[in-house]
């Protein structure tokens, strides 16, 4: 019983490793999204809200890399299948709408709030496995960058549009 205790645990160390490289992936790839999202951006108050993002994830990739130096690994990302989908349907939200209007600033967030609520749920599932195997550093460091993601919600919530 005690071995399989083990075992288990060894499977959620090596699911919460792959899960932690896949978010890396994510954020690097959210941060070149939304450099490209602020250009496209087409109101002041939608480019203020993607310069708060875009500061929060340079941020998030470096408490990211904090876990990675915590769990004694060296930084690496892992493909991502759902971001993937995410980062194109921003293109298609980019060719679907004309630029300097409107509607491209409800394009734009409205990928947005999908991407932010993809992070907080990937978050949230990372926080739930560190606190499972005890790893208090860690934990911390995951709820600072869920609870900035909640904050982006919160800013999107009051149409920056
Ligand atoms: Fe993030």
């Amino acid at each position: 019983m005690q071995e399989m205790a083990a075992k288990q645990e060894d499977d959620l160390m090596l699911f919460f490793n792959n899960a932690l490289k896949k978010m890396y992936w994510a954020e690097k790839n959210i941060e070149r999204l939304l450099d490209q999202m602020h250009v496209e951006a087409f109101s002041i108050n939608l480019k203020n809200t993607i310069e708060i993002h875009q500061l929060q994830t340079r941020r998030h990739i470096q408490r990211l890399e904090q876990v990675f130096k915590e769990r004694e690994l060296k930084p690496e990302g892992r493909f991502c299948e759902a971001l993937k989908g995410l980062l194109n349907d921003a293109m298609v939200g980019f060719s679907d709408t004309v630029r300097k209007t409107r509607i491209r600033d409800v394009a734009i967030s409205t990928c947005l709030l999908k991407i932010t609520h993809y992070e907080m749920a990937t978050y949230t599932m990372l926080i739930h496995m560190a606190q499972a195997i005890g790893w208090h550093a860690i934990v911390d460091l995951l709820h600072q960058n869920l609870a900035e993601e909640k904050e982006i919600v919160t800013e999107l919530d009051r149409r920056p549009y």
